[in-house]
């Protein structure tokens, strides 16, 4: 006998679409809309197919990083006047595609769970066109964190070596762990003072996930603090563009290369 999805009930993991990558985290601030779009732009340079998708409904600030008035967002995606493929801009300074939030969008962050599954489902479908999509999320666990959480095939999770960052990315974890199978959950530290000290950072979280969840989340990469990531956002300029030397730049094309072998899996 089968049961009536109840009103929280989540997608199965079978929906699962592995060229979609989450960049989530626990506490707010850490850099994942940085990240999300240096780590797009880093996939777009070399080559990849890639989607951008603003997932921080009703927060939306990619198109601010990045200085960007979309024409289309994804608020008419939300009240039925388009369909989400519609909703795409090209980025042509980046070289991949976006599919810009709008910021203070009450529409976009009280969106019907109706509205978010299929949200969730189209954007899996419509990852079938790129090689990556990656979705810059709100930060916390609220309801559609775990809905978009729920299709990707890799979730990262941001920290930095702040005590609290370090105590919501567990929390995070845990909380993502807990509600499905296991899934591919990757760890970046952010705002590193060193790859040194980013690597005991993610060692002291890899400690509190093995001895309380028992998951060894892998470390994807550790980014540099670097003065030149607040600059090229002042700027409205990706990092990649504006400093390609920088440190920051250089330790996100490093992150970007690792999540090739994934890609070959997908399509092996
Ligand atoms: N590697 C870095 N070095 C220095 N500054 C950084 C780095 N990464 C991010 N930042 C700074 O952190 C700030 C927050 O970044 P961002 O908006 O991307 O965080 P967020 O996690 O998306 O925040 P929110 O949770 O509010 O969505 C930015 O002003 C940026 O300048
Ligand atoms: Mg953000």
């Amino acid at each position: 006998m089968t049961t009536a999805p109840t009103p929280t009930a989540r997608p199965p993991a079978a929906v699962r679409h592995k060229g979609l990558i989450a960049v989530a985290s626990g506490k707010g601030g850490v850099g994942k809309t940085w990240l999300a779009i240096t780590l797009a732009h880093a996939l777009a340079r070399s080559g990849r197919r890639t989607l951008l998708f603003d997932g921080d409904l009703g927060l939306a600030n990619v198109d601010i990083q990045l200085g960007l008035m979309p024409t289309h967002d994804l608020s008419a995606v939300i009240g039925g006047r388009l369909s989400l493929g519609d909703a795409l801009t090209a980025y042509g300074n980046g070289g991949f595609d976006i599919i810009a939030g709008r910021s203070g969008c009450g529409r976009l962050a009280n969106i019907p769970q109706t509205r978010l599954q299929s949200l969730a489902d189209n954007l899996a479908g419509l990852a079938n066109a790129y090689d990556h999509v990656i979705l810059d999320l709100g930060a916390g666990i609220e309801r559609t964190v775990r809905y978009l959480t729920d299709v990707v095939g890799t979730c990262i999770v941001v920290t930095t070596d702040d005590p609290t960052a370090l105590t919501d990315a567990y929390a995070f974890i845990k909380v993502t762990h807990d509600a499905q199978a296991p899934r591919d959950i990757r760890i970046i530290v952010n705002m590193a003072t060193s790859l040194r000290e980013g690597e005991r950072t993610y060692a002291a979280l890899l400690k509190a996930c093995e001895g309380f969840l028992k998951i060894s989340p892998r470390l994807l990469g550790v980014v540099r603090r670097d003065p030149k990531v607040r600059e090229s956002i002042r700027h409205q300029t990706p990092t990649l563009t504006r400093f390609p030397q920088s440190e920051a730049g250089e330790d996100v094309e490093k992150i970007a290369a690792r999540l090739f072998p994934a890609l070959t899996a997908v399509r092996g």
